[in-house]
């Protein structure tokens, strides 16, 4: 199609590194590439925290699964929600900041546009990334770590360097399933996905998983809970989720 469209639909999560260092410029490439993602009314409402520290990255490592590659990643940011230099903008002006969960909604997203700009900037430089939802199993332990302060929300982690493997690409919904015209789509329509499913099973078996089609997967997961503190600690770190 184009190199840009290629490169978005070459994308598969990277698990395993070289150890081959990432240069600084490259990161601020990265960062710099992430920062020009759209943002809300251009509040910028995120940041990233580089960890290189060994012992916080293996403390980290250790309470998102474990996963080795956080540990072990040439790379790794905590990508954060970042309403704390709203906060201190409104205190040094004299204001109070009142904010609800619209502000909790925008950092979220702007911080999730921000990340996915810096992997397509690191992805066509070469680099593999993996996000990592693992480290929302224990954010007070994140927080205490690297002493996030209050207006700061940890949201999901990033590993990133150079592929030391080369993953199948795992397969997507087809665009029919996703795209509908003017109107939501009926509900048999929206569950009539049984060639995706047969790909899906292929897939997994394929990498050696359990072989599960993708609707048994999410019927899975999906009833199943997890991450029942989520809310307190947001709260904790002064989002109003209401
Ligand atoms: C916010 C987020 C969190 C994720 N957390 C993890 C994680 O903790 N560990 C992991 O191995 N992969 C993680 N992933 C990667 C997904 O499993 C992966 O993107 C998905 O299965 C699709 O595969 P692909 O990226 O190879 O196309 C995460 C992805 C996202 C977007």
């Amino acid at each position: 199609m184009n190199p840009t469209v290629d490169l978005l639909c070459a994308h598969r999560s990277i698990r395993r590194f070289t150890d081959e260092p990432i240069p600084d410029e490259h990161v601020r490439t990265a960062v710099a590439a992430g920062q020009m993602a759209s943002t809300s009314s251009a509040v910028q409402a995120y940041c990233c925290i580089r960890v290189r520290d060994p012992e916080s990255r293996a403390q980290l490592a250790e309470l998102a699964g474990p996963q080795e590659k956080v540990a072990r990643a040439p790379a790794f940011f905590l990508i954060c929600g970042d309403t704390r230099r709203h906060r201190l903008i409104c205190d040094r002006a004299g204001q109070t900041y009142d904010q609800k969960l619209e502000a909790f909604l925008v950092s979220v997203i702007d911080a999730s546009l921000f990340a996915q700009n810096m992997v397509v900037a690191f992805e066509s430089m070469g680099y593999g990334i993996c996000y990592i939802g693992g480290i929302r199993n224990n954010l007070p332990a994140v927080k205490r770590i690297l002493e996030i302060p209050e207006g700061v929300y940890p949201l999901f982690g990033l590993c990133v360097g150079k592929p030391a493997e080369t993953p199948v690409r795992r397969p997507r919904l087809p665009i029919d399933a996703v795209l509908f015209e003017e109107r939501y789509c009926d509900d048999d329509a929206v569950t009539s996905i049984d060639a995706y499913d047969a790909q899906y099973r292929d897939y997994l078996a394929s990498r050696g998983a359990e072989p599960r089609s993708w609707s048994e997967s999410i019927a899975h997961r999906m009833t199943h809970a997890s991450r029942l503190n989520l809310g307190d600690f947001y709260r904790s770190q002064g989002a109003v989720l209401d």
